[in-house]
């Protein structure tokens, strides 16, 4: 059978449900600076005007605080085709054979459960919206940089995202933490051991290191506590500042991610844990009992339930 390797594009977008859907909408168009694009009962698409994406996050009501559902693009139809032939081969659950998306956008796509339940889906030809690049101190969101899985078998879930997606490993973080990629991009995709499986976050990639620090200072004026940074960290290189939303899922303001140089040739590294590696720059808030229930988060309440959208 053919490789999957290349079919992924990129991170598309994310979906998260929750009971109280007003505040996390106003949360995220206000604050956090996404704008929204559509809206139906119960569910808002967010962007930005940066970014060619139709949206990169949806946010629907729900009884279930859960992670809905995980969108990463494909190269075009064909490969939408290869990887969803890979996936029923290997016997996974679907939850939609490929075909035209009825989301916003639309384009050419299918739906499965991960080895941990999660909802994925894989699409092409999605409608792409008018960009803009970022003005100097526009602290808002120009894309989606990566979205942090917790798995509690993290060598399983690893194998499948390498083997049946074509993801390849940048680096480890000891045994804990495995970092993905599609591109030249260091990671879309990062995988933690935890002690359930849930969202551990959602990263968001400002203009540079000045709008980044502006968003930070945005929501710690807004009395937001900042949950982790603001930092650097050692793997991927990339800086962090860590929040909480409305749900109680954190999500993360970055920029500067390293790029793999060539790929053909890139050996991963293993970073031990320690305070270097944490945060190069040793300006974040030290490692404390919040944080780590923060990133463990609440047990996904959706696994292995298809979203209703
Ligand atoms: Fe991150």
């Amino acid at each position: 059978m053919t490789s999957t390797r290349g079919l992924i594009t990129h991170l598309r977008h994310v979906g998260i449900a929750a009971p109280d859907f007003g505040r996390a909408a106003e949360f995220y168009r206000t604050t956090w600076g996404l704008t929204q694009v559509a809206e139906d009962s119960g569910i808002a698409f967010f962007g930005s005007p940066a970014s060619p994406e139709n949206y990169l996050l949806r946010v629907r009501k729900d009884d279930a605080k859960r992670l809905d559902v995980v969108s990463f693009g494909a190269v075009d139809p064909a490969a939408v085709d290869t990887l969803a032939e890979h996936v029923s081969r290997a016997g996974i659950r679907t939850d939609r054979e490929p075909g035209t998306l009825d989301t916003p956008g639309g384009g050419y796509g299918f739906r499965f459960f991960d080895p941990d339940g999660r909802l994925i889906e894989i699409s092409s030809d999605v409608e792409e919206r008018d960009a803009r690049p970022l003005e100097r101190g526009e602290s808002i969101p120009r894309k989606l940089s990566h979205v942090v899985f917790n798995s509690t078998d993290v060598l399983a879930t690893k194998a499948f995202y390498e083997q049946l997606m074509g993801l390849r490993l940048s680096d480890w973080l000891a045994d804990q933490m495995c970092f993905l990629r599609s591109g030249t991009d260091h990671h879309i995709l990062a995988i933690a051991q935890g002690p359930h499986v849930s969202l551990n976050h959602i990263s968001y990639e400002m203009r540079g290191i000045d709008e980044y620090m502006r968003g930070t200072g945005r929501l710690l004026r807004g009395g937001h506590d900042i949950v982790w940074g603001p930092g650097r960290h050692g793997p991927g290189d990339n800086t962090f500042s860590y929040f909480f939303d409305p749900f109680g899922n954190v999500m993360e303001y970055t920029t500067e991610l390293e790029t793999i140089p060539d790929e053909e040739t890139w050996e991963p590294r293993v970073f031990e844990i320690n305070a270097e590696n944490s945060d190069q720059w040793g300006t974040a808030n030290p490692i404390t009992e919040v944080m780590i229930p923060a990133q463990f988060n609440d047990p996904d309440q959706g696994l292995w339930t298809p979203s209703p959208v």
